[in-house]
Protein backbone atom coordinates (compact mmCIF):
# COMPACT_ATOMS: atom_id res chain seq x y z
CA UNK A 1 0.00 0.00 0.00
CA UNK A 2 1.70 3.69 -0.72
CA UNK A 3 1.91 5.64 2.07
CA UNK A 4 4.02 8.82 2.62
CA UNK A 5 7.39 7.40 4.38
CA UNK A 6 7.12 3.62 4.71
CA UNK A 7 9.64 2.31 3.01
CA UNK A 8 11.29 0.16 5.49
CA UNK A 9 8.50 -1.64 7.14
CA UNK A 10 7.26 -1.94 3.62
CA UNK A 11 10.47 -4.19 2.50
CA UNK A 12 10.14 -5.97 5.82
CA UNK A 13 6.04 -6.62 5.38
CA UNK A 14 6.43 -5.30 9.21
CA UNK A 15 2.32 -5.04 9.17
CA UNK A 16 1.88 -8.12 7.53
CA UNK A 17 -0.04 -6.76 4.86
CA UNK A 18 -2.27 -4.56 7.33
CA UNK A 19 -2.25 -1.14 6.61
CA UNK A 20 -1.25 0.15 9.76
CA UNK A 21 -4.33 3.07 9.76
CA UNK A 22 -6.43 0.14 10.07
CA UNK A 23 -4.43 -0.77 12.98
CA UNK A 24 -4.57 2.06 14.71
CA UNK A 25 -8.55 2.39 14.34
CA UNK A 26 -8.99 -1.15 15.24
CA UNK A 27 -6.77 -1.45 18.42
CA UNK A 28 -6.38 2.50 19.28
CA UNK A 29 -3.65 4.80 19.06
CA UNK A 30 -1.07 5.04 20.51
CA UNK A 31 -0.64 1.46 19.88
CA UNK A 32 3.03 -0.82 20.13
CA UNK A 33 2.87 -3.43 17.38
CA UNK A 34 5.51 -6.23 17.41
CA UNK A 35 6.70 -8.65 14.41
CA UNK A 36 6.89 -12.31 15.18
CA UNK A 37 8.91 -13.07 12.41
CA UNK A 38 11.28 -10.16 13.35
CA UNK A 39 11.72 -11.38 16.89
CA UNK A 40 12.47 -14.64 16.30
CA UNK A 41 14.89 -13.74 13.50
CA UNK A 42 16.87 -11.92 15.81
CA UNK A 43 16.87 -14.69 18.48
CA UNK A 44 18.29 -16.95 16.05
CA UNK A 45 20.82 -14.43 15.12
CA UNK A 46 21.76 -14.08 18.76
CA UNK A 47 21.77 -17.95 19.20
CA UNK A 48 23.85 -18.65 16.51
CA UNK A 49 26.99 -15.80 17.53
CA UNK A 50 29.19 -19.33 19.11
CA UNK A 51 28.53 -22.93 18.79
CA UNK A 52 30.28 -23.67 21.61
CA UNK A 53 27.96 -26.23 24.02
CA UNK A 54 28.16 -24.08 26.77
CA UNK A 55 27.20 -20.72 24.93
CA UNK A 56 23.71 -19.45 26.19
CA UNK A 57 21.81 -16.35 25.18
CA UNK A 58 20.00 -15.05 28.59
CA UNK A 59 18.00 -12.60 27.46
CA UNK A 60 17.59 -9.54 29.41
CA UNK A 61 13.80 -8.94 30.18
CA UNK A 62 13.98 -5.51 31.64
CA UNK A 63 13.94 -4.63 27.86
CA UNK A 64 10.83 -6.20 26.90
CA UNK A 65 8.67 -8.20 29.32
CA UNK A 66 5.31 -8.84 27.36
CA UNK A 67 4.99 -12.32 28.75
CA UNK A 68 3.73 -13.34 24.95
CA UNK A 69 7.18 -11.93 23.67
CA UNK A 70 9.28 -13.41 26.43
CA UNK A 71 7.30 -16.80 25.51
CA UNK A 72 8.27 -17.00 21.84
CA UNK A 73 11.70 -15.84 23.42
CA UNK A 74 11.49 -18.68 25.18
CA UNK A 75 10.75 -20.71 22.56
CA UNK A 76 13.62 -19.84 20.76
CA UNK A 77 15.92 -21.45 22.95
CA UNK A 78 16.47 -18.44 24.65
CA UNK A 79 17.03 -18.37 29.02
CA UNK A 80 16.59 -15.08 30.53
CA UNK A 81 17.61 -12.81 33.38
CA UNK A 82 15.42 -11.37 35.91
CA UNK A 83 16.13 -8.07 38.08
CA UNK A 84 12.93 -7.70 40.13
CA UNK A 85 9.97 -9.78 41.87
CA UNK A 86 7.97 -8.37 38.92
CA UNK A 87 10.30 -9.61 36.07
CA UNK A 88 10.62 -12.67 37.88
CA UNK A 89 7.35 -13.12 38.17
CA UNK A 90 6.54 -12.42 34.34
CA UNK A 91 9.22 -14.18 33.59
CA UNK A 92 7.56 -17.69 35.46
CA UNK A 93 4.20 -16.83 33.71
CA UNK A 94 6.17 -17.26 30.12
CA UNK A 95 6.77 -20.44 31.41
CA UNK A 96 11.02 -19.84 31.84
CA UNK A 97 11.24 -22.45 34.15
CA UNK A 98 13.58 -21.57 37.30
CA UNK A 99 16.59 -22.89 35.96
CA UNK A 100 16.68 -20.77 32.93
CA UNK A 101 16.22 -17.72 35.50
CA UNK A 102 19.34 -15.67 36.71
CA UNK A 103 18.27 -12.95 38.87
CA UNK A 104 20.81 -10.37 38.63
CA UNK A 105 19.84 -7.51 40.56
CA UNK A 106 20.95 -4.31 42.73
CA UNK A 107 20.97 -2.88 46.06
CA UNK A 108 17.78 -4.68 46.96
CA UNK A 109 15.75 -5.33 50.02
CA UNK A 110 16.13 -8.27 52.21
CA UNK A 111 12.32 -9.74 50.89
CA UNK A 112 13.49 -9.64 47.56
CA UNK A 113 16.33 -11.44 47.91
CA UNK A 114 14.87 -14.08 50.00
CA UNK A 115 11.91 -14.26 47.13
CA UNK A 116 14.52 -14.95 44.72
CA UNK A 117 16.33 -17.78 46.57
CA UNK A 118 12.44 -19.39 47.61
CA UNK A 119 12.14 -19.20 44.09
CA UNK A 120 15.02 -21.43 43.77
CA UNK A 121 17.08 -19.08 41.42
CA UNK A 122 20.69 -18.39 41.23
CA UNK A 123 21.33 -14.68 41.69
CA UNK A 124 23.83 -12.26 41.56
CA UNK A 125 25.14 -10.05 43.62
CA UNK A 126 26.59 -6.67 42.93
CA UNK A 127 28.27 -5.36 46.21
CA UNK A 128 29.92 -6.62 49.40
CA UNK A 129 26.89 -5.31 51.64
CA UNK A 130 24.80 -7.01 49.13
CA UNK A 131 26.73 -10.59 49.43
CA UNK A 132 26.90 -10.04 53.30
CA UNK A 133 22.79 -10.18 53.27
CA UNK A 134 22.47 -12.76 50.99
CA UNK A 135 24.97 -15.25 52.86
CA UNK A 136 23.03 -14.28 55.66
CA UNK A 137 19.71 -15.68 54.38
CA UNK A 138 20.99 -18.45 51.89
CA UNK A 139 23.85 -19.74 54.11
CA UNK A 140 25.58 -22.36 52.54
CA UNK A 141 24.09 -21.46 49.39
CA UNK A 142 25.49 -20.86 45.63
CA UNK A 143 26.04 -17.58 44.60
CA UNK A 144 27.21 -15.15 41.69
CA UNK A 145 29.38 -12.07 41.62
CA UNK A 146 28.99 -9.17 39.19
CA UNK A 147 32.39 -7.77 39.10
CA UNK A 148 33.16 -4.18 36.96
CA UNK A 149 35.85 -4.83 34.40
CA UNK A 150 36.93 -1.21 34.28
CA UNK A 151 35.85 -0.99 31.00
CA UNK A 152 32.59 0.67 30.09
CA UNK A 153 30.42 1.18 26.52
CA UNK A 154 27.39 2.98 25.88
CA UNK A 155 25.01 5.28 23.68
CA UNK A 156 24.17 7.81 26.78
CA UNK A 157 26.45 8.37 30.08
CA UNK A 158 23.51 6.98 31.81
CA UNK A 159 23.50 3.25 30.15
CA UNK A 160 27.15 2.77 30.91
CA UNK A 161 27.44 0.63 33.37
CA UNK A 162 31.25 -0.66 34.41
CA UNK A 163 34.54 1.92 34.45
CA UNK A 164 34.92 4.40 36.90
CA UNK A 165 32.07 6.47 37.39
CA UNK A 166 29.35 3.69 38.10
CA UNK A 167 27.51 2.01 40.65
CA UNK A 168 27.58 -1.58 39.26
CA UNK A 169 29.69 -4.18 40.31
CA UNK A 170 32.47 -5.53 42.91
CA UNK A 171 35.88 -3.65 42.03
CA UNK A 172 38.31 -6.55 41.41
CA UNK A 173 40.02 -5.43 44.37
CA UNK A 174 37.68 -6.65 46.54
CA UNK A 175 38.05 -9.48 45.89
CA UNK A 176 39.59 -10.58 48.99
CA UNK A 177 36.82 -9.56 51.08
CA UNK A 178 34.55 -11.02 48.72
CA UNK A 179 35.93 -14.37 49.23
CA UNK A 180 36.02 -13.68 53.20
CA UNK A 181 32.11 -13.20 52.95
CA UNK A 182 31.78 -16.23 51.07
CA UNK A 183 33.62 -18.13 53.62
CA UNK A 184 31.95 -16.92 56.52
CA UNK A 185 28.51 -18.11 54.93
CA UNK A 186 29.84 -21.15 53.66
CA UNK A 187 28.80 -19.91 49.62
CA UNK A 188 29.79 -21.64 47.09
CA UNK A 189 31.08 -18.95 43.78
CA UNK A 190 28.87 -20.28 41.03
CA UNK A 191 29.88 -17.90 38.95
CA UNK A 192 30.76 -14.39 37.63
CA UNK A 193 29.17 -11.71 35.70
CA UNK A 194 29.84 -8.16 34.46
CA UNK A 195 27.54 -5.78 32.49
CA UNK A 196 29.86 -3.17 30.53
CA UNK A 197 26.80 -0.72 29.27
CA UNK A 198 24.40 -0.72 26.59
CA UNK A 199 24.37 -0.63 22.87
CA UNK A 200 27.54 -0.10 21.09
CA UNK A 201 27.99 -0.56 17.27
CA UNK A 202 31.63 -1.93 17.70
CA UNK A 203 32.62 -5.68 18.85
CA UNK A 204 35.99 -4.50 20.41
CA UNK A 205 34.97 -3.49 23.78
CA UNK A 206 32.84 -5.99 24.49
CA UNK A 207 35.73 -8.37 22.95
CA UNK A 208 37.89 -6.84 25.54
CA UNK A 209 36.35 -6.90 28.72
CA UNK A 210 35.31 -10.69 27.77
CA UNK A 211 39.12 -11.08 27.79
CA UNK A 212 39.18 -9.33 30.89
CA UNK A 213 36.57 -11.73 33.08
CA UNK A 214 38.40 -14.90 31.41
CA UNK A 215 41.78 -13.86 32.94
CA UNK A 216 40.21 -12.76 36.33
CA UNK A 217 38.63 -16.59 36.48
CA UNK A 218 40.84 -18.39 35.32
CA UNK A 219 43.24 -16.17 38.22
CA UNK A 220 41.00 -17.59 40.58
CA UNK A 221 42.56 -20.65 42.80
CA UNK A 222 42.20 -24.03 41.65
CA UNK A 223 39.17 -24.41 44.28
CA UNK A 224 37.19 -21.51 43.24
CA UNK A 225 37.48 -22.08 39.38
CA UNK A 226 36.45 -25.72 40.12
CA UNK A 227 32.70 -24.42 41.34
CA UNK A 228 32.47 -22.01 38.45
CA UNK A 229 29.47 -22.77 36.49
CA UNK A 230 28.33 -20.01 34.78
CA UNK A 231 30.51 -16.86 33.10
CA UNK A 232 28.15 -14.18 32.24
CA UNK A 233 29.43 -11.36 29.92
CA UNK A 234 26.30 -9.54 29.68
CA UNK A 235 24.75 -7.69 26.80
CA UNK A 236 24.96 -4.04 25.02
CA UNK A 237 24.74 -5.64 21.77
CA UNK A 238 23.58 -2.29 19.63
CA UNK A 239 21.17 -1.89 16.91
CA UNK A 240 20.74 0.87 14.28
CA UNK A 241 18.17 3.44 15.00
CA UNK A 242 18.87 5.01 11.93
CA UNK A 243 17.58 3.17 9.18
CA UNK A 244 16.66 6.01 6.84
CA UNK A 245 20.30 6.94 6.68
CA UNK A 246 21.66 3.24 6.75
CA UNK A 247 23.23 3.14 9.64
CA UNK A 248 25.77 -0.06 9.30
CA UNK A 249 24.93 -2.68 11.56
CA UNK A 250 27.04 -4.05 14.54
CA UNK A 251 28.83 -6.73 12.62
CA UNK A 252 27.41 -9.97 14.60
CA UNK A 253 29.41 -12.08 12.55
CA UNK A 254 33.06 -10.13 13.89
CA UNK A 255 31.61 -10.56 17.77
CA UNK A 256 30.75 -13.74 17.27
CA UNK A 257 34.10 -15.00 15.98
CA UNK A 258 35.36 -13.24 18.54
CA UNK A 259 32.90 -14.47 21.32
CA UNK A 260 33.27 -17.76 20.18
CA UNK A 261 37.06 -18.16 19.65
CA UNK A 262 37.52 -16.96 23.19
CA UNK A 263 35.45 -19.37 25.07
CA UNK A 264 36.89 -22.24 23.18
CA UNK A 265 40.43 -20.91 23.81
CA UNK A 266 39.40 -20.65 27.49
CA UNK A 267 37.85 -23.71 27.91
CA UNK A 268 40.64 -26.04 25.85
CA UNK A 269 43.18 -24.15 28.15
CA UNK A 270 41.42 -24.56 31.54
CA UNK A 271 39.12 -27.78 31.43
CA UNK A 272 36.16 -25.10 32.11
CA UNK A 273 32.91 -27.28 31.73
CA UNK A 274 30.45 -24.43 32.64
CA UNK A 275 28.38 -22.30 30.32
CA UNK A 276 29.30 -18.93 28.87
CA UNK A 277 26.27 -16.22 29.08
CA UNK A 278 25.83 -13.26 26.87
CA UNK A 279 23.02 -10.98 27.75
CA UNK A 280 21.17 -9.09 25.18
CA UNK A 281 18.26 -7.19 25.75
CA UNK A 282 18.30 -4.61 22.90
CA UNK A 283 19.68 -6.78 20.22
CA UNK A 284 16.55 -9.21 21.09
CA UNK A 285 13.75 -7.31 20.63
CA UNK A 286 14.03 -3.52 19.63
CA UNK A 287 13.18 -4.01 15.60
CA UNK A 288 10.43 -6.17 16.40
CA UNK A 289 8.77 -3.40 17.78
CA UNK A 290 6.91 -0.71 16.09
CA UNK A 291 5.06 2.66 18.33
CA UNK A 292 1.79 3.89 16.20
CA UNK A 293 0.74 6.88 16.69
CA UNK A 294 -1.71 9.60 15.38
CA UNK A 295 -1.06 13.56 14.06
CA UNK A 296 -3.86 15.67 16.31
CA UNK A 297 -1.90 18.99 15.61
CA UNK A 298 0.29 21.27 13.75
CA UNK A 299 1.34 24.47 13.56
CA UNK A 300 4.31 26.77 12.78
CA UNK A 301 5.56 28.83 16.17
CA UNK A 302 8.55 31.00 15.81
CA UNK A 303 9.43 29.65 12.61
CA UNK A 304 9.87 26.25 13.55
CA UNK A 305 7.22 23.74 12.48
CA UNK A 306 5.29 21.18 14.99
CA UNK A 307 3.47 18.04 14.18
CA UNK A 308 1.51 17.56 17.44
CA UNK A 309 0.30 13.71 18.60
CA UNK A 310 -0.07 11.45 20.53
CA UNK A 311 3.14 10.31 21.80
CA UNK A 312 3.85 11.66 24.70
CA UNK A 313 7.06 10.65 26.61
CA UNK A 314 4.73 8.83 28.28
CA UNK A 315 4.43 6.40 25.61
CA UNK A 316 8.50 6.22 24.88
CA UNK A 317 10.95 7.65 27.57
CA UNK A 318 13.93 6.81 25.54
CA UNK A 319 14.22 10.46 23.22
CA UNK A 320 13.75 12.46 26.34
CA UNK A 321 15.94 10.81 28.49
CA UNK A 322 18.92 9.95 26.60
CA UNK A 323 18.21 12.08 23.60
CA UNK A 324 17.74 9.09 21.60
CA UNK A 325 17.22 8.79 18.11
CA UNK A 326 13.77 6.96 16.36
CA UNK A 327 13.08 6.97 12.84
CA UNK A 328 9.40 8.10 12.15
CA UNK A 329 7.41 6.95 8.62
CA UNK A 330 4.48 8.95 8.42
CA UNK A 331 1.66 6.68 7.01
CA UNK A 332 -1.70 8.04 4.63
CA UNK A 333 -3.48 6.21 2.43
CA UNK A 334 -3.10 7.04 -1.47
CA UNK A 335 0.10 9.24 -0.78
CA UNK A 336 3.28 8.35 -3.19
CA UNK A 337 6.69 7.53 -0.89
CA UNK A 338 8.90 10.41 0.01
CA UNK A 339 7.83 13.83 -1.12
CA UNK A 340 9.60 16.93 -0.68
CA UNK A 341 10.96 17.58 2.75
CA UNK A 342 10.08 20.08 5.44
CA UNK A 343 12.25 20.18 8.35
CA UNK A 344 9.71 19.49 11.51
CA UNK A 345 9.49 18.56 14.95
CA UNK A 346 7.60 16.18 16.15
CA UNK A 347 6.10 16.32 20.05
CA UNK A 348 3.74 14.40 22.58
CA UNK A 349 0.31 15.42 24.58
CA UNK A 350 2.40 15.87 27.69
CA UNK A 351 2.33 19.16 29.39
CA UNK A 352 6.04 19.73 29.23
CA UNK A 353 8.06 21.57 26.78
CA UNK A 354 10.32 18.68 26.71
CA UNK A 355 7.85 16.35 25.47
CA UNK A 356 10.01 15.83 22.48
CA UNK A 357 9.83 12.68 20.20
CA UNK A 358 12.02 14.22 17.63
CA UNK A 359 13.57 17.41 17.06
CA UNK A 360 14.20 19.28 13.48
CA UNK A 361 13.60 16.07 11.52
CA UNK A 362 13.47 16.57 7.67
CA UNK A 363 10.64 14.52 6.95
CA UNK A 364 7.40 14.71 4.34
CA UNK A 365 5.35 17.37 5.59
CA UNK A 366 3.44 15.59 8.31
CA UNK A 367 -0.84 16.49 8.58
CA UNK A 368 -3.69 16.33 11.06
CA UNK A 369 -4.90 12.81 10.72
CA UNK A 370 -1.85 11.31 9.40
CA UNK A 371 -0.64 8.04 11.27
CA UNK A 372 2.80 7.80 12.73
CA UNK A 373 5.16 4.60 12.85
CA UNK A 374 8.15 5.30 15.55
CA UNK A 375 10.74 2.49 14.49
CA UNK A 376 12.92 0.58 16.46
CA UNK A 377 10.65 0.96 19.89
CA UNK A 378 10.74 -2.90 20.93
CA UNK A 379 13.27 -2.18 23.37
CA UNK A 380 12.72 0.19 26.56
CA UNK A 381 9.56 1.15 24.52
CA UNK A 382 6.89 -0.02 26.72
CA UNK A 383 8.88 -1.63 29.36
CA UNK A 384 9.60 2.44 30.17
CA UNK A 385 5.97 3.55 29.62
CA UNK A 386 4.03 5.35 32.23
CA UNK A 387 0.93 7.08 33.59
CA UNK A 388 2.42 10.27 34.07
CA UNK A 389 -0.62 12.96 33.55
CA UNK A 390 -2.54 10.01 34.23
CA UNK A 391 -2.55 9.09 30.28
CA UNK A 392 -3.26 5.36 29.50
CA UNK A 393 -0.42 2.97 28.69
CA UNK A 394 -0.96 2.00 25.14
CA UNK A 395 -1.67 -1.79 24.06
CA UNK A 396 0.42 -4.09 22.38
CA UNK A 397 -0.37 -6.15 19.62
CA UNK A 398 1.54 -9.29 18.05
CA UNK A 399 1.58 -9.55 13.96
CA UNK A 400 2.11 -12.89 14.48
CA UNK A 401 4.34 -15.51 11.78
CA UNK A 402 1.05 -16.42 9.94
CA UNK A 403 -0.18 -12.87 8.94
CA UNK A 404 -2.72 -12.63 11.87
CA UNK A 405 -2.40 -10.26 14.54
CA UNK A 406 -3.06 -10.39 18.53
CA UNK A 407 -4.19 -8.29 20.79
CA UNK A 408 -0.91 -9.33 23.64
CA UNK A 409 -1.61 -6.69 26.30
CA UNK A 410 -5.12 -4.06 26.49
CA UNK A 411 -4.74 -0.78 26.65
CA UNK A 412 -4.58 0.86 30.22
CA UNK A 413 -8.29 1.98 31.31
CA UNK A 414 -9.46 4.64 33.51
CA UNK A 415 -10.93 2.14 35.99
CA UNK A 416 -7.16 0.86 35.86
CA UNK A 417 -5.74 4.19 37.24
CA UNK A 418 -8.48 3.90 39.61
CA UNK A 419 -7.70 0.68 41.20
CA UNK A 420 -4.89 1.30 43.48
CA UNK A 421 -5.96 4.43 45.27
CA UNK A 422 -9.69 3.37 46.27
CA UNK A 423 -8.63 1.87 49.33
N1 LIG B 1 22.45 -7.28 31.69
C1 LIG B 1 22.42 -6.33 32.65
C2 LIG B 1 22.95 -6.63 33.97
C3 LIG B 1 21.87 -5.06 32.37
O1 LIG B 1 21.85 -4.13 33.30
C4 LIG B 1 21.34 -4.80 31.07
C5 LIG B 1 20.76 -3.49 30.75
C6 LIG B 1 21.40 -5.83 30.12
C7 LIG B 1 21.97 -7.05 30.47
C8 LIG B 1 20.86 -5.66 28.74
O2 LIG B 1 21.44 -4.63 28.03
P1 LIG B 1 21.09 -4.39 26.48
O3 LIG B 1 21.55 -5.60 25.73
O4 LIG B 1 19.61 -4.22 26.37
O5 LIG B 1 21.82 -3.17 26.10
N2 LIG B 1 16.88 2.09 29.00
C9 LIG B 1 18.12 2.18 28.27
C10 LIG B 1 18.94 0.93 28.39
C11 LIG B 1 19.21 0.53 29.82
C12 LIG B 1 19.95 -0.79 29.94
C13 LIG B 1 20.03 -1.25 31.35
N3 LIG B 1 20.69 -2.51 31.55
C14 LIG B 1 17.81 2.53 26.82
O6 LIG B 1 16.63 2.69 26.48
O7 LIG B 1 18.72 2.71 26.01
Amino acid sequence: MPALRSSYTDKLSFFGGIPPQQLATAYGSPLYIYNENILRRSCREVLKLSEHPGFRVNYSAKANSNPSLLRIIREEGCLADAMSPGELRMNLHAGFPREQILYVCNNVAEAELKNAVEHGLLVSVDSLAQLDLYGRINRGGRVMLRFNPGIGAGHHQKVVTAGKATKFGISPEELGEARALLAGHNLTLAGLNQHIGSLFMEPGGYLDAMDWLLAFAAALCPGEFAQLEILDFGGGFGIPYRKYENEARLDMVALGRGIHERISAFAAQTGYKGCFYVEPGRYIVAECGLLLGTVHAVKTTAGRRYAGTDLGFNTLMRPVMYNSHHDIEIYRAGEQNETKLLTQTVVGNICESGDILAEHRNLPEIRIGDILGVLDAGAYGFAMCSNYNLRLRPAELLICADGSCRLIRRRDSLDDLLRNVDV
